[in-house]
């Protein structure tokens, strides 16, 4: 065994992933509750003074930043198994949340609705732009104002305040998520009816309308582009189950399709993932539901190039363009993929152009030349589903790939490394100067390995 050390002075400092390329995956794999799902649901435990139930929360920096946000402003947060929380907001106070920790979580924006519903008065932290884009609030602001609350932003401090909010009938420019959710959740304790139009479609706006609901809400057409909320005066606490996450999903199937892989993934909800399914199908892949809740994925003789334009819901979705880049780097053609929704979201390409692959990109889009191999390097995520790609990169590189910048990474990914591991990939997670040992290079998708070329 070629005791190869990988290391260089910026690694010895951070903690870096080793992957091993070449090895094919195989096995069951079980994924975690919705990181976008469960964000919006704590938000939304504001605005009772039960205390609520969370389960199927997954273990991620982000939940555990929100939840530090939530015992700042006076609220109850209480970790009772690895993926249960209780939420009790009774002593929800109108002190502000911290710059430091919001500036951290733009997902923490999604306080101020519920805290001005239930106080009148709000006051967080502008939230900062991110690797992805500037990630403006204007959507929430202008829903918010729509329902009469004056809001004003000054030294970067956004305060709003209402003596009562009232329903309004509000059309999006554009249907933000975050908008979306925002908007609804202040709704359901206003005055009387709310219509958003042009509103987001995202299963995660469905599973916060589903909670709210729970809770007392009156919601309907969530999941349409016209949701109608009639205020109540009050909601109760609950216990909720947060829906399994797609871009988790997602990203495994894109791991078995780069490796040529046969994998069973659940629990699905297959109706999440319609286009990602449709373009796997393009890319040559087999997709079976072997069980109401379970997905097969199998290779097909090739991997085929194929277009992708990330859309808002039921579009394509934008957390998984960078994934799905990384199995069209190495497929038969050229690919180009658009992202529409994020102005900044492509800064993958140069790391995955580190590692072999052959991707311009002109005018947002990025045109993608399949190439037959990559080879491993050491590489560097700059947001958390770049992270993802670059794993899924270094599954199928050959030789040793070395990932750095792993805090994205662990946002938005619960033990992604052990689950690869169970799934037979060679990765490693090393603490700062230690040292990788590498396993002889292999290329199990060589003809000669009796299975069918990776490219
Ligand atoms: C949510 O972000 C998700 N985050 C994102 O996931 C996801 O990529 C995004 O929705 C799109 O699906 C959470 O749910 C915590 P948007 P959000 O408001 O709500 C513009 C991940 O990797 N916009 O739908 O912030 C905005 O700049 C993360 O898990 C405004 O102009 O997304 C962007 O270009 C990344 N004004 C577009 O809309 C506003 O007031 C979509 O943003 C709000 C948004």
């Amino acid at each position: 065994m070629t005791n190869q050390t990988i290391q260089t002075k910026s690694d010895a400092e951070k903690p870096a992933l080793h992957i091993e390329g070449g090895y094919r995956l195989s096995g069951e794999l079980t994924t975690n509750g919705a990181k976008n799902s469960a964000l919006a649901l704590m938000a939304a435990t504001l605005l009772t003074t039960d205390e609520c139930r969370l389960t199927n929360v997954p273990q991620l920096t982000d939940i555990r930043t929100m939840g530090a946000i939530l015992e700042a402003i006076g609220v109850r947060y209480r970790q009772v198994e690895a993926h249960t929380v209780d939420i009790d907001a009774r002593f929800l106070g109108t002190q502000r949340a911290p710059y430091e920790l919001v500036n951290t979580l733009r997902a923490s924006f999604f306080i101020l609705g519920p805290i001005l519903a239930r106080h009148g008065i709000a006051r967080i932290p502008l939230p900062g732009g991110c690797a992805i884009g500037a990630r403006p609030v204007d959507l929430h602001v202008r829903g918010l104002v729509a329902m009469g609350a004056d809001v004003t932003i000054e030294h970067g401090m956004v305060e709003a305040r209402a003596r009562k909010l009232v329903g309004a009938r509000i059309c999006l420019d554009f249907p933000s998520v975050g908008a979306t959710e925002t908007i609804m959740m202040a709704a359901t304790l206003a005055e009387g009816e709310t219509i958003l139009e042009n509103a987001a479609q995202e299963p995660e706006v469905v599973d916060l309308a589903n909670f709210c609901s729970a809770m007392g809400a009156q919601i309907k057409g969530a999941g349409t582009k016209t949701i109608i909320i009639q205020g109540v005066k009050k909601l109760h606490g609950c216990e909720y189950r947060v829906i399994p996450d797609r871009v988790e999903i997602a990203t495994f199937l894109a791991a078995a399709a780069i490796t040529r892989s046969t994998l069973l993934i659940g629990p699905v909800l297959p109706e999440h993932l319609s286009a990602p399914l449709a373009k796997l199908k393009e890319m040559g892949m087999t997709i079976t539901l072997v069980r109401p809740d379970t997905l097969e994925i199998s290779p097909g003789s090739g991997l085929n190039a194929t277009d992708i334009e990330t859309l808002p819901f039921p579009g394509f979705p934008t957390d998984m363009q960078a994934p799905f880049m990384s199995v069209l780097s190495v497929a038969e053609g050229t690919s180009i993929i658009s992202e529409t929704v994020f102005e900044n979201r492509l800064m993958h390409v140069p790391e995955l152009n580190r590692l072999g692959a052959d991707i311009r990109v002109r005018s947002g889009h990025a045109i993608v030349r399949g190439v037959p191999r990559l080879s491993g390097a050491p590489v560097v995520a700059t947001d958390l589903r770049a992270a993802a790609a670059l794993i899924i990169a270094g599954l199928a590189a050959q030789g040793t790939t070395t990932i750095t910048g792993l805090h994205h990474l662990d946002r938005g990914y619960e033990a992604i490394e052990q689950k690869l591991q169970n799934l037979g990939a060679r990765i490693q997670r090393l603490a700062p100067g230690s040292s990788f040992i590498a396993a002889p290079a292999v290329d199990c998708f060589s003809p000669s390995a009796g299975v069918a070329a990776g490219a």
